[in-house]
């Protein structure tokens, strides 16, 4: 009764910002993202009778209460789905940082429903692994995927879930500005709810979405990458511009953040075909052609640090590790 399972993480290019349902996380909007090879987690998941509770191992380290809850959601469903009672210790490697900003909780969340479903004796489609992903974090549900992935937002746990959209086998990558990778002040789940019971402006960040997310997949299917990444910093810049509508306001954004954004447009302003993005927290993605992500690093380390500047490129699905 024990599997480990590998995931990578996806970094939304139409953003995930807010829940309809908190419970079931139900979102607000669709989004769609990357996964990346870069980053990724490794869970471990064993069942096991004898033991009186549930444990989660976090890098060598025994979480609390606050983590051990989100696990216990996905352990739950899986334990149901199963018919087993047992409790079961998880233990996780994350080969990104945890809760800054980097989406540790995508590739941790994804990788656990795939090592605590196949550690049942569970044999979950695709659909049903996003869906088993997205009750512990909603970004998670699109892990299961590699290259680009959409998470349709549905009406119901039945109905929401990511599908592949395309395998990103192309001249696509990301180079990450590590700017800070300590834990956030504000977790998404914090922020996104704050945003939506009293930020203004989130109302003016829904009316966009499905406009964006239209043409995001038109220029996916062109390999425009020039154009994907135009829609996702627009797309990154309106959900940041709700935050600080919020009551009391927040932002995620650091001097260095604003320095890095700053250095995306001037790179552009010499011809490349470079964007950015940034989720919640400080650090900015860029989203330029995987053949020149060398040049762009840099370029960039020019004024930034070589070892916060890494480069990713897209990554693989969900899979089980041999080990
Ligand atoms: P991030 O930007 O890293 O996704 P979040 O605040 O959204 O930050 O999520 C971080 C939280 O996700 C952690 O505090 C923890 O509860 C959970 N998490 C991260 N990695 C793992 C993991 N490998 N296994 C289980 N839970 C994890
Ligand atoms: C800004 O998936 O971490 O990165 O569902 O509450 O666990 P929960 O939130 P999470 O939020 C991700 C927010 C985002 C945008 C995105 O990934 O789409």
């Amino acid at each position: 009764m024990s599997s480990w399972v590998r995931a990578h993480t996806n970094i939304a290019l139409i953003k995930y910002w807010g829940k309809e349902n908190e419970e079931l996380i139900i979102p607000m909007n669709h989004s769609l993202s990357l996964t990346l090879d870069a980053f990724y987690t490794d869970t471990k998941v064993l069942f096991d009778d004898s033991l009186n509770q549930d444990e989660l191992v976090l890098d060598g380290v025994l979480q609390g209460h606050e983590s051990l809850k989100k696990v216990q959601v996905v352990l739950n469903r899986v334990r149901e789905m199963a018919g087993i009672s047992s409790h079961a210790r998880v233990e996780s490697i994350n080969h990104v940082p945890t809760a800054a900003g980097l989406a540790s909780s995508a590739s941790g969340l994804a990788a656990l429903a795939g090592a605590a479903s196949h550690a049942a004796g569970l044999s979950l489609s695709e659909k049903d692994l996003s869906r088993l992903a997205r009750i512990g974090s909603g970004s998670a549900s699109r892990s299961i995927y590699g290259g680009f992935a959409e998470w349709i937002k549905g009406y119901d746990d039945k109905t929401s879930f990511a599908v592949p959209v395309d395998d990103a086998d192309w001249d696509i990558g990301m180079l990450f500005i590590v700017v800070n990778d300590a834990k956030k002040d504000v977790s998404s789940r914090e922020g996104m709810r704050r945003t939506v019971e009293t930020s203004p402006f989130y109302d003016g960040w829904l009316q966009t979405v499905d406009g964006d997310l239209t043409n995001m997949k038109e220029a996916i299917s062109k390999r425009d990458v020039y154009t994907v990444g135009e829609i996702a910093e627009r797309s990154a810049l309106k959900m940041h511009a709700t935050t600080l509508g919020a009551i009391p306001p927040f932002t995620y954004w650091s001097a260095e953040s604003m320095k890095a954004m700053d250095a995306v447009r001037q790179l552009r302003k010499k011809g490349y075909a470079v964007h950015f993005t940034m989720d919640a927290g400080p650090n900015v993605k860029l989203i330029c052609k995987a053949s020149e992500l060398a040049e762009l690093k840099r370029l960039l380390s020019e004024h930034f640090d070589t070892s916060r500047l890494i480069e990713a490129r897209p990554g693989p699905g969900l899979h089980v590790l041999t080990r």
